[in-house]
Parts: C-alpha cells; sequence; structure tokens
C-alpha cells in the first residue's frame, strides 16, 4: 500500500487575504524520494507573510497554488528520511520548497545542510533563516550599521524586525528602538530582544513618546509596515542617514498601492532609500551563517516562537499572521 501524509491545501481560489476557513487538510501519498536528492520528514514549517500575497498570485510573478492539490507554501526544516545523493539519511537540512506537508522531496542542491548543535532546528526558519538573512542583509549590506548608529525598526517583534535590532547592536550600534503593536510584543522586543525603547503605536500619545525617545535622531532605519511609518521615521533622520524598504505589511491586504512619500523630506535629509529583496543574498547565505550562528548560539540573537502544534492548527496561526496577531516567528511544528 503506498504510504500516505497530511498536507495543507486551498480550498478554493483566493479573491481576499486569506481566513483559517479558506484550507483544507488533505490526506495524500507520500512523495518518492527522487534521483539525485532526499525525502524530507519536515520537522517545522514557516509561515510568511508573503504567502499571503502568494496565495492570490500576487508575490513576484510566482503562481498562486492549485487549490485542492498543491500544499501551501513555505520553507521548512527537517531530517532526511530517505537520499538517493551524497547528503546521508538522519541529516538535519532546510528546503525553500517545504511547504505545508509531513514530507517533501528535493533535489540534492536545494537543500542546505544545518548543524543545529544545540540550537533548536526552527530557529533555522528564524533568526538564522530568511528573515535572519533578510535583516542581516539590510543592516550589514545596504545601511551598513556600525559604531554610533542610532537604529529605529518597525513590526520589532517579528522575525525580521526583532533580527534587525539585535544584529545591528552586535555590530556596534549606540542605541536600537523599536515601534510594535500592544504591550505584550513591546515587552518581548525590550526584555527578550534587549532593544533599549519600544513604542506600543497603539497607546495614547505614542508619537510624542517616540519623538522624545528619538530626540537625537536616528542615522539607519528599517521599513517592514508602511509608507506611514517610513514618513515618520525620516522626519527624525539626522542628515545622511540611511533607510532600509523591506516589508510594507499594512499595506499587503489592499490592492491599492501604498501612499507615496514627501520627496522634498528625503532631500532635506539627505537620505539613502535602499529597496530590499532577500532573494538578492542568497548567495550570501553562509556569510550571514558565520556572523549570526555565534550570535545565537551565544543567546545574543533571539527570535520568540508563534507556533501551530500540527497542520491541522496552522489555518488559524495563519490568520493571525495575517492579522498581525503572531508574536515572534510563526511556525508550524509536526
Ligand atoms: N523584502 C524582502 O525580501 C522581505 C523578506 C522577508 C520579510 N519581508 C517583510 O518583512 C516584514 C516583517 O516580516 P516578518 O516575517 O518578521 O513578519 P512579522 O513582523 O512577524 O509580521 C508582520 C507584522 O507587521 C505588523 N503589521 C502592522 N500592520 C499590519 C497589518 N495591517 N496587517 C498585518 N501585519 C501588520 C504586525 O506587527 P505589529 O503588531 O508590531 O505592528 C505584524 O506582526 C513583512 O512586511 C515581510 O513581508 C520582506
Amino acid at each position: 500500500m503506498t504510504p500516505t501524509m497530511q498536507q495543507g491545501v486551498l480550498g478554493a481560489p483566493l479573491e481576499q487575504s486569506p481566513r483559517a476557513g479558506d484550507f483544507a487538510i488533505v490526506e495524500t501519498a507520500r512523495p518518492a524520494c527522487p534521483e539525485g536528492g532526499v525525502l524530507v520528514q519536515l520537522s517545522h514549517v514557516s509561515m510568511d507573510p508573503y504567502v499571503g500575497a502568494r496565495l492570490r498570485g500576487r508575490h513576484m510573478g510566482e503562481a498562486a497554488p492549485e487549490p485542492m492539490r498543491d500544499a501551501i507554501p513555505g520553507h521548512g526544516v527537517g531530517v532526511v528520511a530517505e537520499s538517493r545523493c551524497a547528503i546521508a539519511e538522519g541529516t538535519h537540512v532546510h528546503l525553500m520548497g517545504a511547504g505545508w506537508r509531513q514530507y517533501a522531496p528535493a533535489l540534492e542542491g536545494e537543500v542546505r545542510v544545518i548543524k543545529p548543535g544545540a540550537l533548536p532546528p526552527s530557529v533555522f526558519l528564524s533568526a538564522l533563516g530568511m528573515p535572519g538573512l533578510t535583516a542581516w542583509a539590510g543592516m550589514t549590506q545596504l545601511a551598513r550599521v556600525g559604531a554610533g548608529d542610532v537604529v529605529l525598526v518597525d513590526a520589532a517583534a517579528g522575525a525580521v524586525g526583532g533580527a534587525v535590532g539585535q544584529i545591528a547592536r552586535a555590530r556596534g550600534a549606540a542605541r536600537v528602538i523599536g515601534i510594535a503593536g500592544g504591550a505584550d510584543k513591546c515587552a518581548l522586543v525590550r526584555d527578550t530582544y534587549g532593544f533599549d525603547a519600544c513604542i506600543d503605536y497603539r497607546a495614547d500619545s505614542w508619537r510624542e513618546a517616540l519623538a522624545a525617545e528619538l530626540a537625537g535622531g536616528i542615522s539607519v532605519h528599517f521599513e517592514n509596515v508602511s509608507s506611514e511609518l517610513l514618513t515618520l521615521a525620516l522626519t527624525h533622520m539626522k542628515p545622511y542617514g540611511r533607510a532600509v524598504l523591506c516589508g510594507l505589511a499594512a499595506h499587503y491586504q489592499s490592492d491599492a498601492p501604498a501612499p507615496g512619500i514627501p520627496f522634498g523630506l528625503i532631500i532635506g535629509k539627505r537620505a539613502s532609500l535602499h529597496g530590499l529583496v532577500v532573494y538578492d543574498f542568497y548567495d550570501r547565505w553562509d556569510a550571514f551563517l558565520a556572523e549570526c550562528q555565534p550570535l545565537a548560539q551565544a543567546g545574543r540573537l533571539v527570535i520568540a516562537e508563534d507556533v501551530a502544534d500540527g497542520l491541522a492548527a496552522a489555518p488559524e496561526t495563519f490568520e493571525r499572521l495575517m492579522a498581525g496577531r503572531n508574536r515572534g516567528k510563526a511556525l508550524i511544528a509536526l
């Protein structure tokens, strides 16, 4: 009898941002191990904000998954269950084409061997995965953060934002300030991620609190949420500051373009704006891990996990991620 596995799929094509009821968990045939590749038994699958747009066919030209057929996309980590290549069974690996399923096939060149040591393998989907690489690329390759910089980042409780602040700190930034939604997220940013301050934009008078915190001006800003917050950050920027434009989480549900930012403000601040697409930095993954894995091992790069326990819990966790109600890195544990 063919072995089977569970897989998470869309029930029907999506018009709107996905809700929990749009997903179905189905029983399907377990994939075979490909010639020249491996079959990975996944332990964790990542949930990322871009997947909301991808499910509607609106991310970087990538096709939406076929309802009731294709696994919902996501990076994953796991252990090689079968091998028809040089990677030994039992090896821990990371793969981009994992998806919401228990087993994923991949060619040898499509997996990265990871060496978790004492770290939980799920870290390779957050601080040491694509979100961490995004933060590292923005801080070290684009903004070139260094000693004396004052850094501001929003969505600071998330995997990207949390890693931005901690990598900036490790690179010698003088101060690291976050913006996040809610007292609980701000406590995480301050107490666990070690930021100097975190401003809760859901609190009264938060703009005044931010202005007081940034009285000396910022030299680096990392934008995850909206053009409105970017504009606000620019008003606090010192001359010749650098901003990294990474994400627009508040605009992903809308089909209208995000509002523009005032041209005169950019000129007046002599600001440099760097657009960031993490795909451009996949060839620097080894350099990123060489710098950041020791930080994670030393407890200096830590990201909280918001974990769905099993595929059945994944749709509800994904809906919370789409609404910005996740606390840290959204993951499925299998
Ligand atoms: N350019 C790239 O290559 C690249 C690569 C990876 C990630 N990204 C982007 O980086 C950003 C952070 O990614 P992440 O994985 O660490 O996600 P995340 O921060 O865990 O989740 C996004 C956060 O955005 C905030 N948010 C504000 N308004 C929102 C709204 N209307 N709907 C949903 N969320 C809202 C929420 O935090 P608060 O409650 O604190 O506001 C939410 O938790 C995202 O924009 C993502 O798309 C870009």
